[in-house]
């Protein structure tokens, strides 16, 4: 039977590096604050001109094309995970297509938010299950110091969210003892509009169950994604509840790694390592404590780079493998939540 394995990881993150004291320039706010209840110590912001979400994603999937031993030219799929994409659209999967001067290949792009690369995962594997391709390049990457409100306004958010872009490449195998052994995804909701950002979009300013998203009258909306009445109402950043988000979080990440785990007959004591999405480093250790997982089962490095949503995972992998923290025959379990609510887990055998 065929299975998916990642065959190859690539990561790249901007030079620029943002401590927490250098947010204190723009917002109250404090290192103290953020690492308290957080765990991030500093994290990358891409050059505002020269770098973009692509650009990134391009950098990582070079690097991995070139672990994998081969050339971009073989990649027959191409899939890109982001919430901060260079357009509206089109999506930032076919700008890689024309960076990497590929083939006239299929290119999707994901748009799950810090699922989004565990969601890219589960996609890439069922291609490649049914045999359908053979190297398909998986990107995620994130733009958001681009898109966040550096005022005191906007500080629960904007101190959590960093730069960065993390790629795999999958590749089939038959090998009984590798590769993916079984992906699980899951979706709420009910809950989209407290980790959201509304603008651009084409809601009208309804919530679907009727509510208002902002205190506009409908004349105030007009006909456009982005009016200048949400401009001078800063409806044109993120929104987030965090302790409602936290509060699903903590429940839900351990429910899907131990999905994953009983869907394949193992325990947590099983696991080599587990990747959970940067989400929070105090999420991560609630996780931890509650699957009884000892400190070498679980690779965080957000104090580092902050949260960067959908490439939180790959990023992490990929700097897993490199320091030599995952060898071959290793179970490994990738798991994520976030906006949506949506969240997912991955089981694999490295
Ligand atoms: C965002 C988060 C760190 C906030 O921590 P918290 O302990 O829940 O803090 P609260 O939001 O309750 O705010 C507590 C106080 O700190 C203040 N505060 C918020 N951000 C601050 C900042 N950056 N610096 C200083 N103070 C801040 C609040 O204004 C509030 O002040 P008040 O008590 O005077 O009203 C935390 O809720 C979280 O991580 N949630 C999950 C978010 C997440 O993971 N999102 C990504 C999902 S993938």
């Amino acid at each position: 039977m065929i299975k998916s394995f990642i065959a190859a990881t690539g990561m790249y993150v901007p030079k620029n590096v943002v401590t927490n004291n250098d947010l204190t320039k723009y917002m109250d706010t404090s290192d103290e604050w953020i690492q308290e209840r957080t765990g991030i110590k500093e994290r990358r912001f891409a050059d505002r001109l020269a770098e973009t979400t692509t650009t990134m994603g391009v950098e990582a999937a070079k690097m991995a094309i070139e672990n994998a031993g081969i050339t971009a030219q073989d990649i027959d799929f191409i899939i890109f995970a982001t919430l901060c994409p260079d357009y509206y659209f089109p999506g930032c999967g076919v700008l890689v297509q024309r960076a990497l001067q590929m083939k006239e290949i299929g290119a999707l792009d994901v748009r799950n938010q810090c699922s989004g690369f565990v969601y890219a995962l589960s996609v890439a594997d069922q291609f490649i299950k049914t045999g359908m391709y053979k190297n398909i390049l998986l990107i995620a990457s994130e733009k958001h110091s681009f898109g966040l409100d550096f005022s005191t306004r906007g500080r629960n958010i904007s101190v959590i969210f960093g730069d960065g872009a993390g790629a795999v490449v999958l590749q089939p195998t038959e090998d009984p003892d590798r590769g993916v052994l079984s992906t699980h995804l899951h979706s709420d909701g009910n809950n989209a509009e407290i980790l959201a950002m509304y603008n651009p979009g084409t809601h009208a300013n309804h919530w679907t169950n009727g509510h208002k998203l902002a205190d506009f009258k409908d004349a105030e909306i007009g006909e456009m994604f982005m009016s200048h009445e949400m401009i001078d109402h800063a409806q044109n950043f993120p929104n987030m509840d965090g302790p409602a988000v936290f509060k699903v979080a903590v429940e839900k990440f351990p429910e899907v790694i131990q999905e994953a785990l009983s869907k394949n007959g193992y325990s947590p004591a099983d696991l080599r390592l587990l990747i959970p999405h940067q989400a929070n480093l105090r999420i991560s250790q609630f996780v931890q404590k509650k699957l009884r997982l000892n400190d070498d089962q679980v690779y965080n490095n957000i104090q580092k780079y902050g949260n960067t949503t959908a490439a939180s995972i790959p990023i992490a992998l990929c700097e897993a493998y490199e320091m030599g923290k995952i060898k071959e025959g290793d179970l490994i379990c990738l798991a994520a939540f976030g906006s949506g609510f949506t969240w997912a887990s991955a089981l694999l055998r490295w």
